[in-house]
């Protein structure tokens, strides 16, 4: 039986509201990233900053990359200072090192924090201003250089989404941009370029892809069109993420999650995200912590927040991974928060702050953050900072 065919999609209360939706050009399947080159080209590229991070270039992406563009005769400008959790000084150096290179385009081949610090070079270079001015949503006024991106993990689906998260190192925090400009022009999705993951890395991204199913699934800015893709998603990464983590080298199983990954990016890039990634990108901004770790670890207690605002919304979600709940409200409450926080820890995923060494949580300071998140006005439940506080207490453990 496919996954899909839990699915049973609501009637959609949003079914008559306004609503976009956007997406870049997706190529999808095995060898995609042989194909920077020719789409570089396309576009009229002659010299491209091609932006990773250490790690993914001792894995030889980069320079399969770089081999595609140069059979085209494009030539590239290396920029690998992209940290995890990408740094806003990061971001400026790149933008004068496009500049100084003299590039009109961006490759980027790595996981979410080269491609967000992509897209923020992008912005950086066409606006002239700080990186730290653009937080929030619809704050670009000017368009970004060509930006082909190619992902090596299954995770931020930065490939797809209008969103990009930079951590603003003056105040020890995470901005989230939020614009149509930010949307890449190309996908490359290789599913090759994901086998080098290690199974630390595959499991926070994939969490992170549960969760951006989840939350997107809830959000009030859902619609019939990203319902579709928050639902498949998530089937996906239930059935499949566990099985990955057993037989890490199925490239089957890594396409899927791919595939997963961008179809929960459709739906988030759309609909917006909610209370985890508001909470979480405060631990992370402040902490330096594992985005994907940190969005587990907080999703149980979120969903016991939402659950009298999205009730009917999480019991369809449960449906389509096929775990069918008590129709008592507290009840189902408790056992689907039961059944999402056994999946995590058949993710491996940790269930407290404590367990990654997060003990001294400043909860004060993370409410205010998560509270001012652009990710929390999509939330079905508008938290009061009290109740923010005893999430992370609770989450703490
Ligand atoms: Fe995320």
């Amino acid at each position: 039986m496919s996954p899909q065919s839990n699915i049973e999609l609501p009637r959609s209360e949003n079914e008559l509201a306004l609503r976009k939706f956007v997406a870049p050009e997706i190529v999808y399947g095995a060898t995609a990233r042989t194909l920077a080159g020719q789409y570089a080209f396309n576009l009229g590229l002659r010299r491209v900053l091609l932006v990773s991070d250490p790690g993914v270039k001792d894995c030889g992406w980069v320079e399969h990359v770089a081999s595609s563009l140069h059979e085209y005769e494009i030539e590239s400008e290396l920029y690998l200072d992209c940290s995890e959790n990408p740094r806003d000084f990061e971001v400026m150096q790149g933008a004068k090192r496009y500049r100084d290179a003299s590039c009109d385009g961006i490759v980027v081949v790595g996981g979410g924090s080269p491609m967000d610090c992509a897209k923020g070079i992008g912005v950086v270079w066409s606006h002239g201003r700080h990186i730290n001015e653009f937080e929030g949503v619809d704050r670009l006024t000017e368009a970004s250089p060509p930006l082909i991106c190619i992902p090596t993990t299954a995770g931020s689906a930065a490939e797809v989404s209008q969103f990009a998260i930079i951590t603003n190192t003056q105040v020890g925090k995470k901005i989230a941009l939020a614009a149509k400009g930010l949307v890449p022009d190309i996908a490359l999705l290789d599913p090759e370029t994901t086998m080098t993951m290690s199974d630390e890395v595959t499991s926070a991204t994939g969490v992170d892809v549960f969760v951006h199913a989840c939350e997107a699934f809830v959000s009030t800015a859902n619609s019939p069109i990203t319902d579709i893709h928050a639902l498949e998603a998530a089937a996906i990464v239930y059935q499949c993420l566990p099985q990955l983590l057993a037989e890490r080298q199925n490239l089957y199983l890594r396409s899927r999650m791919l595939r997963a990954s961008m179809e929960a990016g459709l739906a988030f890039s759309n609909a917006i995200l909610g209370a985890v990634h508001a909470t979480s990108h405060a631990v992370g901004g402040r902490y330096d912590a594992v985005h994907g770790v940190c969005n587990g670890i907080l999703l149980p207690a979120v969903i016991h927040l939402n659950w009298q605002a999205a009730e009917k919304r999480y019991r369809v979600f449960a449906r389509a991974l096929g775990i069918e709940l008590p129709s008592d409200s507290d009840e189902g409450r408790d056992c689907f928060v039961e059944a999402v926080r056994s999946f995590l820890r058949l993710v491996e995923n940790p269930v407290t702050f404590r367990e990654v060494g997060l003990s001294d949580l400043s909860v004060d300071i993370l409410a205010d953050f998560a509270l001012a998140d652009p990710c929390m006005v999509t939330n079905p439940y508008r938290p009061s900072k009290d109740e923010v506080i005893q999430l992370y207490e609770v989450s703490r453990g």
